[in-house]
């Protein structure tokens, strides 16, 4: 599994450029700088329970050597943890579980952040590592993370990554909400984009045969008006064709409340016109249609919406419009409601969601850490049978293949990447 481990290591070392952030690593006292410049701290300081261990093999990141686990009590967390009060923060809890114990069994168990916001963990395997990330807006300027037994198995964690977020992005988040990361994808990007203020890793959708992939031509791309702040490199490429349909099978079946952000950048300086909908399940969920301009960013934020495995997002062009549709970078997540764990009862109707997004959750994120979750993205263009559809959905080795001899890079190499001719550079390609 040479690419996914290759693959994994960009994203373990996204926090380089964070503007706020604390990466502790559990399970050492020791503090220090890795491989690709994160400054982590030890966690003896912050914790008093649970024990450190030594995974068996780790051939992934500094980080993921040590880890603590919790033999006992019910919950041990991870308190105090200081933020800016009235801000957002990212928090990414990874596991590794390297067959610390020689057990060689998979623990399960729930994390909750900030007393609130529930997802479970289900590792899968010994050597992939497995993350559970959530956005939301901390109560008060501590947060806290814990870990909870829910089974016979110890509860462990590799690292925890706490990045501070400015408080104007993903402002659709009501009180008391949260986000768990779902999908986070750079549409024509190749490889892992790390290069993101904000600790957010970018998965690359790779290249399909069936899409037209566009590289921007503008020299600079604003991306003032997208209050998500979205790494510019993210709109430099995107995908471009007549009906361009995006699903995520990992999704349940039974649907989730979901948040989907979508971010849009004209790739070439013409007056020629692109104008298109956004239809989810085919019901229209923007306004007016998408324009998107040359040298800046559009984003279009569709929250509250129900989503499921099979759902649909499709865009599809007005019919003034010269030119196909176009995504460059779309993030989901499923929306947590918090739970009631430790206070007061909520709802029936918020405990019965409680009670299934663990499971989702836990699911979704070992699949993504697999690279699962974009092989099976749904891409149709100029091609509306259903047959076909089918045909194309799993083609489960291309994008594993694509990523087979990437590897981290700085970002100055990124961005050569980026910029370097191919043989796409200029042109659309041809679908047909
Ligand atoms: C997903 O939701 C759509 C729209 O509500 C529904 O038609 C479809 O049957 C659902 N899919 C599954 C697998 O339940």
């Amino acid at each position: 599994m040479a690419a996914p481990a290759l693959y994994l290591l960009f994203f373990l070392s996204i926090i380089t450029l964070s503007l706020a952030s604390v990466n502790i690593d559990c399970g050492t006292s020791a503090s220090g700088i890795d491989n690709n410049n994160i400054r982590w701290v030890g966690d003896t300081d912050l914790i008093t329970t649970g024990k450190s261990s030594t995974v068996l093999n780790n051939e992934l990141e500094k980080s993921l050597s040590t880890l603590r686990y919790f033999p006992s009590g019910k919950s041990n967390c991870y308190s105090k943890i200081p933020l800016t009060k009235g801000g957002k923060v990212l928090i990414r809890t990874v596991f590794y579980y390297g067959n610390y114990d020689r057990k060689s069994s998979f623990p399960t168990f729930d994390v909750l952040f900030d007393g609130k916001h529930l997802g479970t963990a289900s590792i899968l395997s010994s050597f992939d590592p497995y993350l559970l990330e959530v956005i939301f807006s901390p109560a008060s300027s501590e947060t806290s993370v814990c870990f909870l037994r829910t089974s016979s198995s110890n509860p462990f964690v590799s690292s925890i990554e706490i990045v501070e977020l400015d408080s104007g992005m993903y402002n659709e988040l009501g009180p008391g909400e949260g986000l768990f990361y779902q999908q986070r994808i750079a549409y024509g990007a190749t490889i892992g984009l790390r290069s993101d203020l904000h600790g957010r890793f970018w998965f690359p959708s790779g290249s399909h045969a069936l899409y037209r992939e566009r590289r921007s031509r503008a020299t600079l791309i604003d991306t003032s008006g997208a209050s998500n702040q979205p790494p510019e490199i993210v709109l430099r490429k995107s995908w471009s064709g007549d009906g361009l349909v995006l699903g995520d099978p990992t999704l349940p079946s039974g649907g989730v409340p979901v948040y989907l952000a979508m971010y849009f950048s004209e790739p070439i300086d013409t007056l020629s016109s692109r104008s298109f909908n956004i239809f989810l399940d085919g019901k229209q969920v923007n306004e007016s249609p998408i324009e998107p301009v040359f040298g800046e960013t559009i984003q279009v934020v569709v929250k509250n919406v129900v989503a499921n495995s099979t759902t649909e997002l499709e865009f599809r062009s007005t019919a003034s419009s010269f030119y196909p549709p176009l995504i460059n970078a779309v993030e989901l997540y499923v929306i947590s409601t918090g739970t009631s764990v430790g206070g007061g009862g909520g709802g029936g109707f918020i405990e019965e969601k409680n009670s299934k997004l663990p499971i989702i959750l836990g699911v979704v994120a070992a699949v993504a850490l697999l690279l699962i979750a974009f092989v099976v993205i749904i891409i149709i263009l100029a091609n509306r049978h259903k047959a076909r559809m089918k045909a194309l959905a799993m083609p489960t080795s291309t994008v594993a293949n694509m990523e087979t001899g990437s590897s981290p890079q700085s970002e100055e190499q990124m961005g050569h990447n980026l910029n370097q001719p191919a043989n796409e550079a200029g042109q659309e390609r041809s679908t047909t």
